[in-house]
């Protein structure tokens, strides 16, 4: 089953560190390569002899103990399919959240390219612990998986969540891992963010509060996943996927009309204006001596109802920021634009939506609620919204397999 494959084991010093020889064995018998680095501390849990024997492979500890010309950090990530970290600290967990590499198996995290598993055990009131729930909801932000600990009796005596997780799941996950493409490759999702901005004249505008916060989330989940991500901003951002920077409605509407044929979805995040200028003046406008001027708008395109009245193989999503009847108002936008999905936030709280970290929306399709989802910082929301919208994709693909075979 994983012949050809190398997994690079990271141990760190708990207590369920003597749990991973049993895992190497597992690995093993299925022909992995597997090479094991522990942290100084592993190693007053299990010793290097025992790992170096099971793994049949040199265990790496010291960072400066090189034995060519290459670097230990750098060879152990270069050479490994994935990386595991069973058991993973409460300590290495913030080291790694944090950027830090202050040893062997924390410098090869910060170099390693490929999926890496962090598998946390510890004490249950650890993992409670508020600075350790940050670290690991900033781990799965930058794209680690967690597979969570287990509930159950603990080597300190107490029962809670903080158990290892099994090693079947553990081993199961890898293999998975292994031999999965990424859930969104072969996807192009093309996502839009920020407020747009409608100029006066050369030195003032009309724009919003978005901060492209919701949107850019949106597109590095998508990126993490495989997707083929076109992020379409109108926020400055530097990522490794493209990016089109635009202005206004009308920059935004070119860009997208420009991406959506050949998308496979399209996420409006972006906070578009209703209604731009409609002479910009050319020269800074004076002051005058009037009390009041008046400014003429005129509406700007729809672009999510535009989207929408064409799509056809394309998922459509938009966002509805609302300040009052959030539900209502939602309801009755998603049967006018005619998007797959709407996203509603509720900007009249300051704990969430506009320049917040943290967002909670219920998502809605052409039926009615789907899921409400919790306050969670943008990230996370942005995960659980790719979840349900690839679900419908899939269905989509079903749907066009069983339409080609005439069963539609
Ligand atoms: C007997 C014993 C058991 C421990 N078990 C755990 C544990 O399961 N999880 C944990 O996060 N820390 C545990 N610790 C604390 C860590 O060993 C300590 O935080 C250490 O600094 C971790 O270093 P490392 O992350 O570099 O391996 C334990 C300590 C002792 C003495």
């Amino acid at each position: 089953m994983l012949s050809g494959k190398t997994i690079l084991i990271g141990i760190t010093g708990g207590i369920a560190a003597y749990k991973i020889c049993e895992l190497i064995r597992m690995y093993k018998r299925q022909n992995a390569n597997v090479r094991v680095i522990c942290t100084p501390n592993a190693l007053n849990f299990v010793t290097k002899l025992t790992l170096q024997n099971l793994s049949q492979n040199e265990v790496g500890i010291d960072e400066f103990n090189i034995p060519d010309y290459k670097p230990e950090h750098i060879s152990y990530a270069d050479e490994a399919d994935i990386m595991l970290i069973a058991p993973t600290t409460a300590n290495t967990i913030g080291k790694i959240a944090n950027g830090i590499c202050d040893n062997l198996l924390t410098s090869v995290v910060c170099a390693f390219k490929k999926p890496i598993l962090i598998a946390p055990a510890m004490n249950c009131n650890m993992w409670q612990n508020a600075a350790v729930k940050e670290n690991i909801a900033k781990l799965q932000k930058y794209g680690y998986e967690i597979i969570d600990p287990e509930a159950g009796f603990l080597a300190c005596g107490t029962e809670g969540v903080g158990r290892l997780c099994s090693l079947d799941k553990i081993f199961d996950r890898t293999v998975e891992v292994l031999n999965s493409k990424k859930k969104l490759s072969g996807k192009k999702i093309v996502i839009t963010a920020g407020g747009t901005i409608e100029d006066i004249d050369p030195v003032r505008y009309i724009s919003n509060y978005s901060s492209g916060k919701m949107g850019i989330a949106l597109a590095d989940c998508a990126f993490e996943q495989g997707a083929d991500v076109v992020l379409i901003s109108t926020v400055h951002v530097k990522r490794n996927y493209k990016i089109v920077k635009v202005k206004s409605a009308l920059d935004m509407q070119k860009a997208v009309n420009k991406e959506f044929e050949t998308a496979d979805c399209v996420i409006m995040a972006a906070a578009v204006a209703d209604y731009r200028v409609k002479n910009i003046s050319e020269q800074k406008m004076k002051k005058t001596s009037d009390d009041e001027i008046s400014i003429q708008l005129v509406k700007n395109p729809d672009i999510l109802k535009e989207i929408s009245s064409k799509k056809t193989i394309q998922t459509v999503v938009g966002f509805c920021a609302e300040s009052e009847n959030l539900l209502e108002n939602a309801k009755e936008k998603i049967l006018k634009k005619g998007c797959d999905y709407l996203i509603a936030n509720d900007i009249s709280r300051s704990d969430i939506g506009f320049s917040s970290d943290y967002n909670e929306v219920t998502i809605l399709n052409q039926k009615g609620i789907v899921k409400k989802l919790e306050r969670s910082d943008k990230y996370s929301i942005a995960k659980e919204i790719l979840e349900v919208i690839y679900g419908q994709e899939r269905n989509n693909e079903d749907n066009r397999e069983l339409c080609t075979s005439g069963i539609c």
